[in-house]
């Protein structure tokens, strides 16, 4: 299945002529048909979007999982590594840029395994790190002791020596209604409870700031500005050294801050930085991707009047998942060690602009857009 090329040579030809066999012939979920069911992982950067802005065809790519009427017909996630904001959010802005409606648990976030780490941390002070919302994603997941960095750094006068020379202010998300006394309760509760975690839920924004506060909580045992002490535990939502946004030449990500953060953490400390990091291209996340494409799939058969056997039958063996990605080191790898079933995609309008295949990380099939690689997907179901 791998290191085959797929250079797509007429557009307009493919697009006008897929829709029709698609619509006449296609539903994994027909009734005469015996054919395993699939399904496709999407990523967002470099992918479907480009910034906020939709890439690729994607929004006319997407329009064909679902019937005329607007219902899911074929199961697909999106699998990004990127975050900031909750599940539920994401799927409605996603929503509305693509113009299809999408569950919420069709979103897999590099921060969304950070649910499963709940139970061990529900109540300890956590530090949430990142663009967006990462404390309110966190609090959403059940963690009910969590402060964004930027609160966090509130607390403590003098943390960091740069910020008087900083134009832009930092907003923390303290309660406007507390009083003088209550926030002054606050700032000792929060300077004399250990950090237990610091979880990194989505791009830093202010590194300098955040290497420096992260470093005191890291080396002092979750207390900026005393002795040192045993390490907290800190999870990185995806290891991404660069990603494609809107500016045309990749952009550093969660991977390279971390690099920084090793790098100084290593000279300043003398035990290494210990940390974990989720996101593609684990298996792991993949193997989860699988499972809740799966659920869908139970879902549409169970609105399809399936009887509960044939279900049960089909279920866990999807034939194929694809994965359309833009950058080989992370969805093409991470694809290919998630085993056999997994066929990766790869388009060029992301990290990836190459003419042939990536040499490190072959794709099984190179496309310039998401749209082709959708294009590629049913012709090829189609005719199974
Ligand atoms: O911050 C975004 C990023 O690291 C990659 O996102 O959608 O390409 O997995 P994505
Ligand atoms: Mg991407």
């Amino acid at each position: 299945m791998r290191h085959r090329l797929f250079r797509v040579a007429s557009h307009s030809r493919s697009r006008k002529q897929l829709p029709l066999l698609v619509s006449r012939s296609f539903s994994p979920l027909s009734s005469q048909s015996d054919r395993p069911p699939f399904g496709i992982a999407f990523d967002i950067d470099g992918v479907v979007l480009l910034g906020d802005t939709p890439i690729g065809g994607s929004p006319r790519a997407l329009r064909r999982l679902y019937d005329d009427s607007g219902k899911l017909k074929i199961p697909f996630v999106f699998l990004t590594n990127g975050g900031g904001f909750s599940e539920s959010k994401r799927a409605q802005d996603l929503g509305q840029l693509l113009g299809v409606n999408i569950l919420p648990s069709q979103v897999i976030q590099g921060h969304t395994p950070f649910k499963q780490l709940v139970n061990r941390f529900e109540n300890e002070l956590v530090v949430a790190v990142g663009k967006g919302e990462p404390a309110a994603v966190m609090s959403e997941y059940g963690y009910k002791n969590v402060l964004s960095i930027d609160e966090y750094t509130s607390y403590f006068d003098a943390i960091d020596p740069l910020a008087p020379y900083k134009k832009w202010t930092t907003k923390p998300d303290i309660d406007q209604n507390s009083t003088s006394k209550e926030t002054a309760k606050r700032k000792i509760s929060v300077q004399t409870q250990r950090v237990q975690a610091a979880f990194i839920v989505s791009d830093p924004v202010d590194w300098s700031r955040d290497i420096q506060v992260l470093c005191d909580i890291l080396r002092t045992g979750g207390l900026p500005g005393r002795e040192s002490g045993k390490q907290p535990l800190l999870f990185f939502a995806n290891d991404d050294l660069e990603y494609q946004a809107t500016f045309p030449a990749e952009r550093l990500g969660m991977g390279a801050f971390r690099i920084a953060l090793e790098a100084i953490y290593n000279r300043i400390n003398p035990i290494p930085l210990a940390y974990t990091s989720y996101g593609k291209p684990n298996p792991f996340v993949y193997a989860n991707a699988e499972a809740i494409a799966e659920t869908l799939l139970r879902n549409l058969m169970l609105l399809n009047k399936y009887g509960e056997n044939s279900i049960n039958h089909r279920l866990g063996w999807f034939k194929t998942l694809y994965m359309i990605g833009d950058n080989p080191k992370i969805d093409i790898r991470g694809a290919q060690r998630a085993g056999d079933r997994w066929f990766s995609i790869l388009t060029r309008t992301g990290v990836f602009k190459g003419k042939d295949n990536h040499s490190e990380f072959p794709a099984d099939l190179v496309v310039d857009t998401v749209e082709d690689a959708v294009d590629f997907i049913l012709r090829k179901e189609c005719r199974s």
